[in-house]
């Protein structure tokens, strides 16, 4: 599978404005356990810088932007979320890190399941020793 997953929302506007559903089995394809979302990020900050062993996430940029960095080990790829239509997989293994947060960015992600700290690998060493071995 390519690292970058892009996932396309359905824009189910009207003539009032938009509307995007995000449903487990449809848009997003796991049974959606958990939904979060990062706002207010203060400028210059990046987060993530881990992976999960287990955890299946989809996450879209509902307002503003930032840019994903993906890495699986071997291979790396950067995306911009900038679209509440636009969304990307994160795959277990893979080490993900978000930048450039714009002032008025909400990322929402939605999860395979519920809050784990022990599912994270938060050591780059460590992530590459795992995900070659
Ligand atoms: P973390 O996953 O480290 O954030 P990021 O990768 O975006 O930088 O989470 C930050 C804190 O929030 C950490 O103490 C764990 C907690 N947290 C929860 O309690 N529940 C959750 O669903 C998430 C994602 C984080």
């Amino acid at each position: 599978m390519s690292l970058i997953n892009l996932l396309e929302f359905p824009m189910l506007g009207d003539d009032r404005g938009s509307l995007v559903a995000l449903e487990s089995g449809r848009a997003v394809p796991f049974d959606i356990k958990r939904v979060y979302y990062i706002f207010g990020t203060m400028e210059g900050v990046s987060r993530g810088f881990h992976a999960h062993k287990e955890l299946q996430q989809v996450a879209v940029c509902v307002s503003g932007q930032c840019r994903m960095l993906l890495d699986n080990g071997t291979e790396k790829a950067e995306l911009w979320l900038d679209a509440p239509t636009k969304g990307v997989a994160i795959e277990p293994m893979v080490w993900h890190e978000m930048h450039d947060f714009s002032s008025d960015c909400v990322l929402l992600v939605v999860a395979s399941e519920h809050y784990d700290e022990s599912d994270y690998i938060r050591n780059y060493e460590d992530f590459i020793e795992q995900v070659s071995s």
